[in-house]
C-alpha cells in the first residue's frame, strides 16, 4: 500500500465542525520502549488517544510497545486500552479507538537481545506494507538514561535507525539528561552517534503547556508588558513550582537526584529563558533556541552560595487533612538521605535588559499547595502624590503567569479604596484560560508527540541548552555537596525551608505566598 498524506478533510476522525485548519502528522508509526513505566502509562498512551480523537493521528497511525514480557498484540492493546480508558483528557468514542487498536502491536524482548530488534524491524516493515506508514518511525525511550546506549546501538545494528530516502526516523528522549554536565555530554554522545542531531526530540514538558507558550504570547504578541520588562520597572522575578504530592514510589529515581536536578536543571531553567530572552527574530526553532541560550549563558550564579542558596528536605506533616511520612520514611529512600526536596536559587542575569534583577527559583515537594507561577514583580512608582498613610497597603505591583493549575494571568495593582478618604490598596485582575477560551488546553504531552511526529522543533531543547543549564547547576550542586550538611527538614504541607526566606529577607524581600 502506498503511504499517502492524509488532509484535513480526507481524515475520518476529524470533527467537521473545526474550521481551522489542523496540523495533522503524516503516516508513522511510534515505538515506545518502557510501556511499564509510569509516564507511558499515565501520560502518553492518553496522550496518543487524544491525539487520534482529535483526528491529528493518521489513520494508519500504528503503536508498537517494545518490553520484557511475554505479552502479545492483544495484551499490550489492553495495557494501552486501560491507560486510555483511566486518563484520556477526552471522550472515550468506541470508533477512535477501534481504529486506534488496529494498528497496536508488540515485540516481547530485553534491550540486549538482537533477536528481538529484528523482530521490531520486521513489525515496521510489515506496518509499512499494511498500515502505509511509510518507513517513517519514532523511537520513544521512557526508560532510564542507562539504558540509552544499548537501545541506541540496538536501533543502529538492526537499521531501524537509518531512514530509507524520503521518510524519516527520529528518537524521543525524557529527562534526565544527565546528572551533571559530563554525563550529559556523555549521553548526547551516545544518542547523536546514532541520530543526527535534528532528529533527537528532547522532552522538557513544561515547553508543551499552554500558559508556557502563552508567555511567548503575552510578551511578543502586545505592546504593554515589553517596553516595562527590563531592569528600568522590573523589580525582580520568582519563579515557583510547588508540589503538594511527595515523591510517591519515585524513590528509585528521584533519591540522590533531588529538586534542583529533577525540576530547576529542566523546567524551571527553561521557564527563566523564556521571561529573561530577547525577541525571536522567528518563533522556528533556529531563532527559539538562539534567544534561549544567549540568555542562559548570561546567567550568573551568586558569589556566596550559602547565601544564595537553599534546600531543604520534607518531614512528617499534614496535607489535604492526611498524615503523612517524611522524606526519610518514603519506601526506598536510603537511610540518612541528603537528597532535597526543596531547593531555592538566587540567579542574576548579566545583560543590559537585567542587571541587576534578581531571578529567584524555587520548587519543592509537600508543600501548601500544588501551582507554578512566573511572578514578575514591578519595582515602587519613584513618587507617590498621596500622603503616606494613604499608601500604606500598597505593595508592588505584578504580572503573574499562573502555569497552573489555575491557568491564567494575573496583574497586581492599586487601586483607591471606596470611600471619602483617598487610599489605596493591592487588587487583582484575572485573565483565566477556562473563563476566556472554551476549548479545554491539550495535555503537554499531546503537543510535544504531535510536534515530534510532524518534526516540528521548536519546543524541544537542544543539547546546547541542555549543557548551559548544567553549567548553572554543576557548582551550586558541588557546593552543596562540599559543604556536607543535611538539607534543612520543612514541615510537609507549609512552604519550604527557614533559610529560603531567610536567602530572600537578606536581599530585602519576601516569597510570595501563591
Ligand atoms: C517531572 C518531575 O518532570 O515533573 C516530577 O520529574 C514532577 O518530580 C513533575 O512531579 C511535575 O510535573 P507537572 O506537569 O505535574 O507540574
Amino acid at each position: 500500500m502506498s503511504p499517502a498524506r492524509v488532509t484535513a478533510d480526507q481524515n475520518p476522525l476529524r470533527d467537521p465542525r473545526d474550521k481551522r485548519l489542523p496540523r495533522i502528522a503524516g503516516p508513522c508509526s511510534m515505538v515506545l520502549f518502557g510501556v511499564t513505566g509510569d509516564l507511558a502509562r499515565k501520560k502518553l498512551m492518553p496522550a496518543i488517544y487524544d491525539l487520534a480523537n482529535r483526528g491529528l493521528l493518521p489513520p494508519g497511525f500504528s503503536l508498537v510497545g517494545f518490553a520484557r514480557r511475554d505479552w502479545a498484540d492483544q495484551d499490550f492493546g489492553k495495557i494501552v486500552y486501560e491507560a486510555v480508558k483511566e486518563r484520556a483528557r477526552t471522550p472515550f468514542r468506541e470508533e477512535v479507538w477501534r481504529t486506534l487498536a488496529e494498528g497496536i502491536r508488540f515485540v516481547p524482548g530485553s534491550f540486549d537481545d538482537d533477536g528481538a530488534f529484528d523482530l521490531l524491524a520486521e513489525t515496521v516493515a510489515e506496518l509499512d506494507e499494511q498500515r502505509g506508514t511509510g518507513g517513517n518511525h519514532a523511537f520513544y525511550l521512557s526508560i532510564p538514561p542507562g539504558s540509552f546506549a544499548t537501545v541506541c546501538q540496538q536501533l543502529e545494528r538492526s537499521g531501524l535507525s537509518t531512514p530509507q530516502s524520503g521518510s524519516w526516523r527520529r528518537v524521543v528522549i525524557e529527562k534526565p539528561f544527565g546528572r551533571d554536565l559530563a554525563s550529559a555530554r556523555e549521553l548526547n554522545s551516545i544518542v547523536e552517534n546514532v541520530f543526527p542531531a535534528d532528529c533527537v526530540f528532547r522532552i522538557d514538558h513544561y515547553l508543551g503547556k499552554e500558559t508556557v507558550q502563552n508567555l511567548l504570547a503575552l510578551r511578543f504578541a502586545n505592546q504593554m508588558f515589553e517596553p516595562v520588562w527590563n531592569a528600568n520597572y522590573v523589580d525582580h522575578v520568582q519563579i515557583t513550582m510547588a508540589e503538594d504530592i511527595g515523591i510517591g514510589g519515585r524513590a528509585g529515581y528521584y533519591d540522590g537526584i533531588g529538586a534542583a536536578r529533577d525540576v530547576i536543571q529542566n523546567h524551571l531553567l527553561q521557564l527563566l529563558a523564556l521571561t529573561a530572552m530577547e525577541e525571536p527574530v522567528s518563533f522556528d526553532a533556529q531563532g527559539l533556541r538562539l534567544e534561549k541560550e544567549k540568555v542562559l549563558s548570561a546567567v550568573r550564579i551568586p558569589a556566596d552560595l550559602a547565601a544564595g542558596t537553599a534546600r531543604g528536605q520534607y518531614a512528617a506533616g499534614w496535607q489535604g487533612g492526611e498524615e503523612v511520612v517524611g522524606y526519610l520514611d518514603e519506601d526506598g529512600v536510603a537511610d540518612g538521605s541528603r537528597t532535597e526536596t526543596y531547593a531555592a536559587v538566587r540567579l542574576d542575569i548579566d545583560t543590559r535588559r537585567w542587571a541587576g534583577v534578581p531571578f529567584y527559583l524555587r520548587t519543592g515537594k509537600r508543600l501548601g499547595k500544588r501551582v507554578t507561577e512566573i511572578a514578575v514583580v514591578f519595582k515602587q512608582a519613584p513618587h507617590l502624590p498621596f500622603k503616606s498613610t494613604a499608601t500604606e497597603e500598597l505593595g508592588q505591583n505584578a504580572v503573574v503567569i499562573r502555569v497552573q493549575p489555575d491557568e491564567g494571568v494575573t496583574l497586581r495593582f492599586g487601586a483607591k479604596v471606596p470611600g471619602a478618604q483617598m487610599e489605596v490598596r493591592d487588587v487583582t485582575m484575572d485573565f483565566g484560560y477556562g473563563r476566556s477560551f472554551t476549548e479545554s488546553s491539550p495535555e503537554a504531552y499531546e503537543r510535544l508527540i504531535l510536534d515530534m511526529l510532524l518534526g516540528e522543533p521548536p519546543l524541544f531543547p537542544r543539547h546546547e541548552e541542555v549543557e548551559l543549564s548544567w553549567r548553572i547547576l554543576d557548582p551550586i550542586e558541588r557546593f552543596w555537596e562540599k559543604k556536607g550538611k543535611p538539607p534543612e527538614q520543612y514541615v510537609s504541607g507549609g512552604w519550604g525551608p527557614d533559610s529560603a526566606d531567610e536567602m530572600m529577607r537578606r536581599d530585602g524581600r519576601e516569597w510570595r505566598l501563591p
